[in-house]
Order: structure tokens, then C-alpha cells, then sequence
């Protein structure tokens, strides 16, 4: 087993930010690195505002919660993203991800956990790259991170089960429900909802049902978020290229081919909530 005590997260997007939140909530020194200092002046305006909502629902104090919000800190400059682990939350590209953690692997010690949070990228595939590639684990959280419960730990070929194990217990650690899952296109969940989005999508190409009315519906029938409101929350950049990723991992199965109205949205920068308009418009 491995100590935790510091934990730096990359990307400070929609689940950098959340997870730097979960992460200090439970005791950790947080490292928040984001290449774009305005994603990192946004993170610690979400971190502050979900904090505040915890001290107006008496949950924690506001001294509290400025000891939380002095756990982190915010960094432009990856020399600083030393810590026992490492998780990155930036944008959903292999070449991207393997990078960041070659220039993180060299600068830390060979004792420091690397954990991804991809929603679809082959967590071997990131290994692979690796000077220790049993030190990579998936860690797959949901959004929002200080909400949802499940994370996935994706175990890869060489993930050492120490690192699981590690991994497993600081997700417990964070009020979280850890579940070990293999690396399979789209782990279980992104496996799984992929045909909600899509269907949904299709439907409302081929003129047969309104955004709205299939939102509505789904919601009626038990479903928290309807297909739409649920991508507008994710990103559709992000879900769209969760879909490629996991279209081509099986095969391009027609039935998943990604949406051409989804990737018209995401090419004229409508990428849901982050941006103001997606589907609908905040
Ligand atoms: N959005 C979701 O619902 C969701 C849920 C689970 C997992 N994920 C995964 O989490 C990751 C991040 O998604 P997101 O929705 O937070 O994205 P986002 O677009 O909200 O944020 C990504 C952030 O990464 C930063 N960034 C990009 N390249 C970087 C680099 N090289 N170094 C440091 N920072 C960099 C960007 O400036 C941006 O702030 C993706 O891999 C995605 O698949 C997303």
C-alpha cells in the first residue's frame, strides 16, 4: 500500500475543479494545475461556491471551509505538480495525456501514483507509454465529482494491485463507492449510456421527437437527467469524443456511429453548460 498524503490534479475543467474539491475535503494537500489561468481563477470560484453551499446546508463550518480552500493550491506551472498522486482531468486525447504524464513521471518519484480519468481512452494504452506503467490506474469519477459516489478504478494489464488497493481506499477515504472494473471501451458506464445519447440524438435528427419532449420523457419515466440535459452537463466535446473513442475500440458498429448533429454543435462551440449553450441555452 501506498501513503496519499498530496494529490495534484491536471486540469481544473469539470471534473479537474470537483475532484480538487473532493480531494481537499478529505484531508488532502491539493495541487491544482491547469495550463489556462482562467480555467484556474474559474476552479477556485466553483470550489469556493460548492463549499459556501455545504456551510448554508450546515454540512461544514466556514472556518472549515476556508481550511479546505487553503489545502489547494493553484498552479500554471507543471514544476510544481509534485505529489504522491497524480490525477489528470484534461481534455479526452491519448497523445495529450501520455505527454503530461511523461513530463510528470520525470519530475516525481518513482514512488507516485499516476491515475487517469479518462472516460474512454485504453488505460494500457496510456501504460504503455509509461516509465512505470504499473503505477497507472484509471480513476473514473462522475460528474458532478463532489456528488456522484461511484468511481470507476480501472485496472490495466500491469496496474500493480497495491495501486488498486491504494486507490480503492482513499475513493472510501472521499465518501466515494469504488468499483474495480477491467479495461474495456467505455470501462462499464460510458459502455452502457452510450446508446442513450445516441438514440436520443438520432431520434431528434430524424425530425421523429423534440429535444424537449424526449428530455421529458426520459425524466418521467425515473431517469435523473434527460439525454440532453445530461450531455449539456458533460460537455459535448467530451461526450462526442468519448463516442468516437469507443466506436472505433469496437469496431465502428453502426448502431454507435457518433452524431453528425452533435459534431456540428461541438464545431461551432457549443459545448453545453461550460460555454452557455449546447442543446439548450444557460
Ligand atoms: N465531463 C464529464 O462529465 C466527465 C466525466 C467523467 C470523466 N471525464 C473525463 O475527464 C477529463 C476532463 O473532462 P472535463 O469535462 O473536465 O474537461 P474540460 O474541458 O471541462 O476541462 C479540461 C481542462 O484541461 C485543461 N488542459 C488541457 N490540456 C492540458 C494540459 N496538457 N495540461 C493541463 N491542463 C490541460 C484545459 O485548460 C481545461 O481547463 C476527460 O478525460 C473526460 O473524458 C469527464
Amino acid at each position: 500500500m501506498y501513503t496519499i498524503d498530496t494529490i495534484c490534479i491536471c486540469g481544473a475543467g469539470t471534473m479537474g475543479s470537483g475532484i480538487a474539491q473532493v480531494s481537499a475535503m478529505c484531508g488532502k494537500q491539493v495541487i491544482q494545475f491547469d495550463v489556462n489561468p482562467e480555467m484556474l481563477r474559474k476552479s477556485r470560484e466553483s470550489i469556493d461556491h460548492g463549499l459556501q453551499i455545504q456551510v448554508n446546508r450546515n454540512r461544514i463550518s466556514a472556518p472549515e471551509k476556508k481550511e479546505v480552500l487553503d489545502r489547494i493550491r493553484f498552479t500554471a506551472d507543471s514544476k510544481e505538480c509534485i505529489a504522491d498522486l497524480i490525477i489528470e482531468a484534461i481534455i479526452e486525447q491519448k497523445e495529450a495525456k501520455t505527454n503530461l504524464f511523461r513530463e510528470l513521471a520525470a519530475l516525481n518519484s518513482p514512488q507516485t501514483i499516476f491515475a487517469t480519468n479518462t472516460s474512454s481512452i485504453s488505460v494500457n494504452a496510456i501504460a504503455e507509454q509509461l516509465p512505470y506503467p504499473g503505477r497507472l490506474v484509471g480513476m473514473h469519477f462522475f460528474n458532478p465529482a463532489p456528488v456522484m459516489k461511484l468511481v470507476e478504478i480501472v485496472k490495466a494489464t500491469q496496474t500493480e494491485d497495491a495501486v488498486v488497493e491504494t486507490i480503492a481506499d482513499l475513493c472510501k477515504a472521499m465518501g466515494k463507492i469504488p468499483v474495480v472494473c477491467k479495461d474495456a471501451p467505455g470501462f462499464i458506464v460510458n459502455r452502457v449510456a452510450r446508446p442513450y445519447y445516441l438514440e436520443a440524438m438520432q431520434l431528434v435528427s430524424s425530425g421523429l421527437a423534440t429535444i424537449e419532449t424526449v428530455d421529458a420523457v426520459m425524466e418521467s419515466t425515473g431517469f435523473k437527467m434527460g439525454p440532453f440535459k445530461l450531455m449539456d452537463l458533460i460537455g459535448l466535446d467530451i461526450n462526442y469524443s468519448v463516442s468516437g473513442i469507443v466506436w472505433e475500440a469496437l469496431g465502428n458498429p453502426i448502431r454507435l456511429t457518433p452524431s453528425p448533429l452533435q459534431k456540428n454543435k461541438v464545431a461551432a462551440g457549443e459545448l453545453g453548460k461550460k460555454t452557455g449553450k449546447g442543446f439548450y441555452t444557460y
